[in-house]
């Protein structure tokens, strides 16, 4: 018998009764001595009907058993938690933690000797790994992979920039019911992720950088036959890793593939989600992600990827241009190539194997970059005295250094309800600023930071204007758009002081994000402010721990007692 079987074997008395009764039970599979003999590889079922996202997870389990048992292993599926963003109430980021957690002690809990996790809407792949990490058992990751293009009227469209932009058309306007209906028919042409480079396609990218899943295995589309022949070699690596028990994720992930992966976020002109969601990855190892080196790498990291929203292309374009291993051969030294993967390759070999693929424009070498600074800087101010962020590669040039007046939002329903208000007292020059929509606030930190512009200024022709908020955006959005204030308004923090015609500076050249009121009259409005009690919301279950125990954004919103021991 493998010790994959005989792991946790005390529940029934003595441990040979126990083997007896698990192997009596597993029979009832149809399982011979043979097969429950191997080396045990699990592999995590993210399928749901909900999620269209993971809608091929079900062929690449397949492919990933062929993998493990062309290898002489024995495969076991379970099922987790599945999020997909746009069926996750309140919101998916609410939901990330759960998933973490009910995948770490599925893994925990059942014997297997390695395990593939498979992710890929926003919260999955993040929720997989942080699971991965904190069970420390030889992990294979496998992201789901990204949609193919959709086209519209000689058009190519991709979910969801342009569900975005032809939204803001509609608004304004500029095009019919008919039209929006039929675009709403072909943004999301097959299964897969967000083929732009939202959440999804930024974790998938990190998470090839952090060398935890096969090179090419973030960009392979989802529908393609290469992304299940990855699946099988991914099935490969994992047997091999059962086999051999190792390596385990606290063997590969060092500081320097955490640089890596903030290094590769920075040029792929990455989510800022992806900052949480790294920053709580690595808080389950022992290492850590300091948002100063970060908004210091940004500095000298170009961004490379020609992308939307920053750029141009689709996730299909930047894998047939050779994708991550040719992006890490374009950053030279930027990359430290003695990281290892799970592969048992250092990155060197990795991107020595990089395909040339001459003529293509997605991925740009550093003398030609998209933009000569990192997609994101992190900002400080007294309004955001822990930090904020903001895309600066998808924001408008001219707003970066702005002064304007505060239009405010006491919530999400307060911004549905008021911001297309004829009678709203904006300009295009303003500041609109939404509180209430942290990890606390709202909760689970909607992606409700991409403030839509109030419609009477849409529809004059206003495309961006600075908004503030302690919400999260999509990866998908476009504007001058400041996120993830910290502290948030509902733990006390400066943004909810702010009022209606206050001036708020935001200075991106200076890493500044200031209201402009004195600190005397911030103490009178701070003395002023209700005390906050548990919300009703939080008085029971799941809801419960996540309201007294969920961290701020600077420390990645994970729980508070998942952190890795000592942190
Ligand atoms: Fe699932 Fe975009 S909605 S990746
Ligand atoms: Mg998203």
């Amino acid at each position: 018998m493998a010790d994959g079987l005989r792991k946790g074997l005390t529940s029934y008395g003595d441990a040979g009764f126990s083997l007896f009764l698990r192997k009596a039970f597993i029979k009832a599979m149809g399982y011979s001595d043979d097969a429950l003999n191997r080396p045990i590889v699990g592999i995590t079922n993210t399928y749901s009907d909900y999620n269209p996202c993971h809608g091929n997870v079900p062929q690449i389990i397949e492919a990933v058993k062929r993998g493990v048992m062309l290898s002489g292993a024995m495969p076991f599926v379970f099922p987790t938690i599945s999020i997909a963003e746009s069926f996750a109430h309140p919101t998916s980021m609410y939901l990330r933690n759960l998933m973490a957690m009910d995948t770490e002690e599925m893994i925990r809990a059942q014997p297997m000797d390695a395990v593939v996790v498979i992710g890929g809407c926003d919260k999955t792949l993040p929720a997989q790994i942080m699971a991965a990490i904190s069970a420390d058992l030889p992990t294979v990751v496998i992201p789901v992979g990204p949609m193919v293009v959709g086209h519209h009227k000689g058009e190519v469209l991709g979910a969801c920039t342009d569900c975005r932009r032809l939204w803001g058309k509609y608004r304004a306007g500029e095009i019919d019911d008919n039209e929006i209906e039929a675009v709403n028919g072909r943004l999301a042409p097959s299964v897969g992720t967000c083929m732009v480079m939202g959440t999804a396609s930024t974790m998938a990218c990190i998470t090839e950088a952090l060398g935890l899943s096969l090179p090419m295995s973030a960009t392979i589309p989802a529908p393609h036959a290469e992304r299940f022949r990855s699946a099988e070699a991914s099935g490969l690596v994992a047997a091999e890793m059962a086999k051999t028990r190792g390596p385990k994720p606290s063997e590969i992930l060092t500081p320097s593939s955490f640089r890596n992966a903030q290094v590769v976020m920075q040029a792929i002109g990455g989510s800022t989600n992806g900052l949480i969601h790294l920053t709580a990855i690595a808080n389950r190892s022992p290492h850590k992600i300091d948002l100063e080196a970060f908004d210091k790498l940004g500095r000298e990291v170009p961004v490379l990827v020609d992308l939307k929203p920053s750029g141009e292309h689709y996730m299909e374009h930047f894998h047939h241009a050779g994708g991550v291993p040719k992006l890490m051969a374009q950053l030279g030294d930027l990359i430290d190539l003695d990281a290892k993967t799970i592969t048992g390759q250092t990155l060197r070999e990795v991107v020595a194997n990089a395909e040339d693929v001459p003529g293509q424009d997605a991925i740009r070498s550093k003398a030609n970059p998209i933009k000569s600074e990192g997609a994101m800087a992190i900002l400080h101010g007294n309004l955001a005295p822990r930090g904020a962020v903001i895309k600066h590669s998808a924001a408008s040039p001219k707003l970066l250094q702005h002064t304007g007046r505060a239009v405010v939002f006491e919530s999400v329903e307060d911004m549905t309800l008021r911001v297309d208000d004829p009678a709203l007292d904006v300009t295009a020059d303003d500041v609109l600023v939404l509180r209430n929509a942290g990890p606390k606030g709202a909760p689970g930190m909607p992606e409700a930071g991409y403030l839509p512009i109030p419609k009477k200024l849409a529809r004059a022709g206003v495309k961006d204007m600075v908004r503030i908020s302690d919400a999260r955006m999509s990866g998908t959005a476009f504007g001058t758009i400041v996120l993830h204030i910290t502290p948030e308004s509902a733990v006390g923090g400066p943004l909810g002081l702010v009022r209606n015609g206050d001036m708020i500076r935001l200075d991106v050249a200076k890493r500044s994000i200031d209201l402009l009121v004195d600190e005397a009259e911030l103490q009178k409005r701070r003395a002023a402010l209700a005390p906050a009690g548990t919300p009703d919301w939080a008085k029971r279950g799941y809801a419960h721990l996540f309201n007294e125990t969920i961290l701020q954004a600077d420390e990645g919103c994970d729980f508070d007692f998942m952190r890795a021991k000592g942190k």
